[in-house]
């Protein structure tokens, strides 16, 4: 299947969920409050500064050569400590790593064949599990990517963007072989590691038939039964995964997470496209104030270096959380839109509401349709107290005034500025026409 296609398909597909949320709200909480995690992308792909396993499928790179990077990844200066430590300061309170790449290398030992950095790189380590272990001293939740396409895998069907092995139509015994692989994979992960989050990819290659997608969740949750997974696991996930895609209206779901690159590639790549902290805290506010998380990539090198922009903006964005984080973390989505101009959140009761200021932004700004009185306003970080007016309100109609902020020069933060509403009760809303109705 052509990249675009893929693409397309992995950025807009989130196939017909079978799963009831009411059934998984209990443990889906801790992910709905957790707002902010990392993506790790590590893979062999690092070592050339090339794209993740697309490159041989779109036929960048011969596959064999493709393939000769696993001489060069060495992970020489992999310090799991110090990744959990940056995590850790950015906000973040999970963290979702490659465990398996399209092309088919393990980033652990293990024991269902021999393409592993552990049997097949000088790096010679599983990277998972210390990991998973500095994360979990952090109190950091972990996650496990694991592709269900394996490239590289005989009894694989797909290889290249046009070639593929075999149909599956035609060779079950064969397709049943890689199954029993790739579930053995699972169960490997599952067992060794616990994750507390799987995050699969790729399975638009085959249905929820092909994958024995219902059975693959059953596995994971015999293990561990508050596993959260994904939703690209053909309607067996809990949670969808728009892919550097930003919604503009609110996605009508109750879990949602955007994944996103730092500049434009997954892994270590020789691309300068750096988003800057003020865009990286504007898409997170943005995501949060519609009801969902950001899993923001970083790629780290092929000896475990973590590049320095990505290293910035990771330590930006936790600076901005300390000031703010009161507006982000274990908040609801926030008001509709048309209320107020920018993205807004909720406290958990719903009397406390944060509206975020893009910018420089001063002056007064404006509140639609608020039907309940603010005890105080306060900008988060630095505590100055604002002055608010409420204008034409009229006695006898329903319909509330407007408010008017005052925010004055200098009480803005370095990049987003946020407005603490406490208000008088559970926030209410006037949503009709004026006059009109
Ligand atoms: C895509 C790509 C993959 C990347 C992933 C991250 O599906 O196939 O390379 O790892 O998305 O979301």
């Amino acid at each position: 299947m052509p990249f675009l296609i893929c693409s397309l398909l992995v950025s807009f597909c989130w196939a017909q969920p079978k799963i009831d949320p009411a059934t998984i709200k209990d443990k889906m909480q801790w992910f709905a409050d957790a707002k902010l995690g990392i993506f790790i992308h590590a893979g062999i792909y690092s070592v050339n500064g090339i794209d993740e396993s697309w490159s041989f499928h779109n036929k960048k790179i011969a596959y064999d050569d493709y393939m000769k990077q696993l001489n060069g990844f060495t992970l020489k200066n992999y310090n799991p400590s110090q990744w959990a430590d940056l995590i850790k300061e950015s906000g973040a309170r999970y963290a979702v790593i490659t465990t398996k790449h399209h092309d088919g290398v393990a980033m652990y030992d293990t024991k269902m064949n021999n393409l592993s950095v552990v049997k097949a790189t000088p790096a010679k380590k599983d990277m998972v599990k210390p990991f998973f272990d500095e994360l979990r001293k952090r109190d950091i939740k972990c996650g496990a990517y694991y592709s269900l396409i394996d490239w590289s895998h005989k009894d694989y069907p797909g290889f290249l963007n046009d070639s593929a092995r075999y149909e599956v139509k035609n060779d079950y015994d064969r397709w049943n072989r890689f199954r029993s692989f790739f579930q053995g994979q699972i169960k490997e992960i599952g067992t060794q590691f616990k994750p507390d989050l799987w995050w699969f990819d790729g399975d638009w290659e085959h249905s929820a038939e092909e994958w024995e997608a219902e059975k693959v969740r059953s596995i994971i949750l015999a293990n561990n039964p508050n596993a959260i997974i994904n939703g690209r696991l053909q309607g067996y996930g809990d949670y969808a995964t728009p892919e550097q895609n930003f919604p503009v209206s609110r996605p009508h779901l109750n879990w949602w997470e955007l994944c996103m690159t730092t500049n434009d590639n997954w892994g270590y790549h020789h691309d300068n496209n750096w988003k800057t902290p003020y865009e990286v805290i504007s898409i997170f506010v943005d995501a949060v104030s519609n009801g969902g998380n950001l899993l923001l990539d970083m790629g780290p090198m092929e000896d475990g270096t973590i590049p320095a922009e990505q290293v910035n903006v990771l330590q930006e964005l936790g600076a901005w959380n300390q000031r703010n984080g009161e507006a982000i973390f274990n908040t609801l989505g926030g008001i509709p839109q048309g209320h107020f101009y920018g993205p807004t959140t909720l406290s958990k009761d719903s009397s406390t509401l944060y509206l975020f200021l893009h910018g420089k932004t001063t002056g007064p700004v404006m509140l639609k349709g608020l039907d309940c009185t603010i005890k105080n306003i306060t900008v988060l970080g630095n505590g100055t107290t604002l002055t608010h007016k409420v204008v034409g309100k009229i006695s006898w109609s329903p319909v509330p005034g407007l408010v008017y902020i005052n925010v004055p020069e200098g009480a803005q933060d370095k990049y987003i500025t946020v407005l603490k509403l406490s208000l008088d009760k559970a926030i209410k809303l006037y949503r009709g026409q004026g006059g009109l109705n």
